[in-house]
């Protein structure tokens, strides 16, 4: 999985000869975590399947951009309106000037300059990282307001009514360890392109998730949860966590407390808090997750051929998880409480959980520390996330020690802890 298309890619933007040549095209499966918060609002997923295209030191930003408003408005293509499209560019900084040539490209195919918003590098910089190649971007939006496109709207001033549906980065420059910028051997084009915010588009639907990679799955957890207790964004964030589960699985993670597999142990433990918050407890991850089975077999043949272990892993990490959340929520919930009754006692407000008491959720509930957060949040509480660290350090040394004794050889020093 890449959460940046250019990761694979980062020796040929440093200037080596790719063996496929200077133009490519891919498909990506990528999982970003790091907007989980956003999930299961219209457009972000933690799955998606990126389009790109990239240019090894061939073609640059003019060509970049008429092909992109040629792919997305002709006939032949994809037909879109361009008067439902609005762009971004880079406004410039210190690391390099305003990007008004792109600007120029989007004006020269008719956009008129309101729809084209000048943007910082927050929005407009492209990076995969502190150090590497980077370069500004030109970001394309697609109308999800209501009705017609207000046509004195852009992103700038109503981001909330403009889903971006494809990214075009130059990468021009290589930042090395001490800040600055210096040109790469070549300029360099990377796009991105939301499979799953394209569909939606071209279906004419303002969210992704009412396209049919998932329409059918929210249908199914209402049809579990029913009517009455159905809440669309729980549903939604079931939706994305478990297809992202499905994927991750099929490449060979599976659920732990390091690494990737701490990544999925996370998503899939809150997918089943989701179904707690709409009242149900029952085992049905794996049901979920035999739906996108049948809809990604015959895509990847790694889901086809992992479909049996996917369904087993889900079943095992509900299992898991199921024993505990229940009491774990129970434990939180007089944490809070106590809290109350103390303010209401003694007047001292408490507003932050103890690194102690966060250990004990993950370590006896099974709850990822960022799911104690998220509980937190939720009461306006704050978790004291280096006392979280220090008690699971000491536990660690601890059970080191311990183990060290009883299987020399064994778990000990691998740094993996098991929740119950
Ligand atoms: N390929 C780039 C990305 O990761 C644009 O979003």
């Amino acid at each position: 999985f890449n959460t940046a298309g250019m990761q694979p890619l980062v020796p040929y933007l440093l200037g080596e000869k790719h063996p496929m040549g200077k133009r490519l095209a891919d498909v990506q499966k990528c999982v970003r975590t790091g907007d989980i918060d956003d999930v299961g609002d219209n457009s972000h997923l933690t799955f998606f399947e990126m389009l790109g295209n990239w240019s090894l030191g061939d073609y640059f930003k003019e060509d970049s951009i008429r092909w992109s408003y040629e792919f997305l408005t002709s006939k032949e293509w994809l037909g879109l309106d361009s008067k439902w499209l609005a762009v971004t560019v880079f406004e410039g900084n210190t690391d390099a000037p305003a990007d008004d040539f792109s600007a120029s490209v989007w004006e020269s195919l008719g956009f008129p300059k309101h729809r084209i918003s000048r943007m910082p590098a927050k929005n407009n910089w492209w990076a995969a990282g502190a150090t590497g190649p980077c370069g500004p971007d030109t970001e394309i939006f697609y109308w999800v307001g209501e009705g017609e496109p207000n046509p004195a709207s852009n992103v700038k001033d109503e981001e909330d009514n403009w889903m971006e549906i494809w990214n075009n980065v130059f990468m021009e420059f290589n930042r090395l360890e001490d800040g600055s910028l210096v040109n790469l051997p070549a300029q360099n084009v990377d796009t991105g392109m939301g499979l799953e915010r394209t569909t939606a588009v071209l279906n004419g639907k303002k969210t992704v998730y009412h396209t049919d990679v998932f329409a059918d799955v929210l249908a199914k957890i209402k049809e579990i949860v029913g009517e009455d207790r159905y809440i669309e964004r729980s549903a939604r964030i079931i939706a994305d966590h478990t297809r992202t589960g499905v994927h991750m699985i099929s490449d060979g993670v599976v659920p732990k407390n390091v690494d990737q597999g701490y990544v999925l142990r996370r998503l899939l433990r809150r997918a089943i808090r989701e179904f707690y918050k709409m009242g149900y407890e029952g085992q049905v991850l794996a049901e979920i997750g035999k739906m996108y089975i049948e809809k990604f077999k015959d895509v990847y043949v790694v889901v086809k051929k992992h479909a049996e272990k996917i369904l087993e892993e889900l079943t095992k990490e509900e299992e898991k998880f199921g024993k505990t959340l229940k009491d774990g929520i129970r434990e939180f919930e007089r944490l809070v409480n106590g809290f109350k009754i103390a303010f209401e006692r003694s007047g001292q407000k408490v507003t932050q959980i103890s690194g102690d008491k966060a250990f004990r959720l993950y370590d006896t509930y099974g709850f990822p520390l960022e799911m104690t957060l998220e509980l937190a949040r939720e009461q306006e509480l704050t978790v004291d996330v280096e006392g979280f660290k220090a008690a699971f350090e000491k536990h660690q040394e601890l059970s080191r020690t311990a183990s060290e004794g009883k299987f020399k050889g064994g778990l000990a020093g691998s740094g993996e802890m098991e929740t119950k």
